[in-house]
């Protein structure tokens, strides 16, 4: 294998034919736009942003070959050649024979679960991402996260933290009953807990206990080829596997997934439901009409199918997913020896801060990690998000705070976008705010929206 030369850098395995300038600011601009955003990263235009973090969902660089798909995008109502390309692309890799196209994976996840839930309904989960969560509750059912208890311990360094509890997960089968479960999901890799992959082996055991008391078992593969490659250099057995064998060897566990096309398959809209149930597909066709459009193009441009099926190609190239799991790792290494603690070990698409850890001088009911955001911006123009106490704390009756379990800052990186230079230069500005992070400061909330206020609050220093 080429890229076993561990001795030289690992370089962005593309030439770059196309780009978008950054503009510069300095700290003076950025301190006015950060005080007119009310301190709150998601409120800035993203033309005042240097280096963006905020997330790794549509931000991705598409290739030469996908804008050459672009071009020749089938944009008939019916039958267009486009998804017959993508159909056969999803087939091909995830196994499933029915494929829906959606215009993002929420969609996938709202015709799913509109159809499958309800009260008294219950669906398992390694770790729910929160729009996975909110279409769950939003159908009347409960969602139950069963990760497993070294997946929730930031600083412990073991292969597999995504991985389903599985003794967890028998307990609440049989507690709530198998027939009040519609489905088990798994999350791969688990976004909400690091970007940590899941192990072949838990996948085997959650597709047994599925089989064993009869429940559809579907993945959120949003993020599946970094999770495979993750497998290919960690789990015994795989080493000598290709990324796609690996892929298909994991769907073909399990019943059906959906999926963002926003993650890896390298494009900026796009999402799919792939499933073997033909009476759960004809309903889901009946919501789609509805919703998304006909099922030859469900939301979709023929021309973003044709993307999506080109892009799906793409990730599966072993140098690019080195690159990417390298490159990641290589931002969490360098600020890990800057003292800086991270969720360890890094995820695929992202480095998570530890900001209680970072910022013990500042209370959790002046959001740690809203004061690191705030930093990064300030010292270099980095976004990035605060996953803690903004993002999922609630209010007790007398209105204190009920923290999040974990107070952490992601730094998602954008697919094929930057560069190791512009790697260093995030690794100055942490070695900066590392420096001065005694003078980072706690925030309150002055405004915020009662849904999802992370969004939208405003706040002011403390
Ligand atoms: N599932 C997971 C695991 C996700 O990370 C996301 C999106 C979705 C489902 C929903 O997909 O955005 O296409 O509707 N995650 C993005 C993020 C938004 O920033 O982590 P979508």
């Amino acid at each position: 294998m080429k890229n076993t030369e561990k001795y030289r850098t690992v370089i962005e395995p593309f030439k770059i034919k196309s780009v978008e300038p950054i503009r510069m600011t300095t700290r003076q601009e950025r301190e006015n736009i950060l005080a007119q955003a009310g301190l709150n990263p998601f409120m800035i235009k993203s033309q005042d942003v240097i280096i963006d973090f905020l997330t790794d969902s549509g931000t991705s660089a598409m290739s030469a070959a996908q804008w050459g798909a672009i071009m020749v995008g089938d944009e008939a109502y019916a039958g267009a050649r486009s998804f017959y390309r993508f159909q056969e692309k999803v087939q091909d890799i995830f196994g499933f024979p029915i494929v829906i196209p959606t215009h993002q994976g929420r969609a996938a996840e709202k015709i799913l679960f509109s159809t499958i839930c309800g009260p008294g309904k219950f669906v398992p989960n390694n770790t729910h991402f929160d729009t996975t969560r909110a279409n769950v509750e939003f159908a009347g059912a409960t969602a139950v996260d069963c990760l497993t208890e070294e997946g929730k311990d930031p600083s412990l360094i073991t292969p597999f933290k995504g991985n389903m509890d599985l003794e967890k997960l028998e307990a609440v089968i049989r507690e709530r009953g198998a027939e009040n479960i519609p489905v088990v999901m798994l999350t791969v890799t688990n976004n909400s807990g690091g970007g940590q992959p899941v192990s072949m082996k838990n996948i085997r055991g959650v597709s047994e206990l599925c089989r064993k008391y009869d429940i559809p078992f579907f993945f959120d593969a949003c993020r599946f080829a970094e999770n495979a490659y993750f497998i290919k250099l960690r789990e015994p057995g795989y080493a000598s596997k290709t990324p796609l064998e690996i892929a298909r060897e994991m769907f073909s566990y399990a019943d059906g997934c959906t999926m963002s096309a926003k993650k890896d398959a390298l494009v900026n809209m796009g999402g799919f439901i792939a499933l073997r149930n033909e009476e759960w597909a004809q309903q889901f066709r009946n919501i789609l009409i509805i919703t998304e459009g006909f099922p030859t193009y469900g939301g979709l441009s023929g021309r973003d199918l044709e993307a999506i099926a080109q892009g799906l190609d793409e990730v599966l190239d072993e140098d690019y997913l080195h690159y990417r799991i390298i490159s990641t790792a290589y931002l969490a290494d360098h600020i890990a020896e800057l003292g800086v603690p991270i969720l360890q070990p890094p995820g695929g698409h992202a480095v998570y801060v530890d900001a209680k850890a970072m910022c013990p001088h500042i209370p959790i009911e002046q959001y740690p990690g809203q004061a690191i955001v705030c930093g990064l911006y300030l010292e270099g123009g980095v976004r990035a998000v605060e996953i803690g106490s903004v993002m999922f704390g609630t209010y007790d009756e007398s209105g204190k705070l009920i923290p999040a379990p974990l107070e952490l800052v992601r730094l998602a990186i954008p697919r094929r976008v930057y560069t190791q230079s512009h790697m260093d230069y995030v690794v100055e500005v942490f070695e900066e705010l590392v420096r001065n992070r005694d003078a980072l400061r706690g925030v309150r909330i002055v405004k915020e929206a009662p849904v999802l206020r992370h969004f939208t609050a405003q706040f002011e220093y403390v």
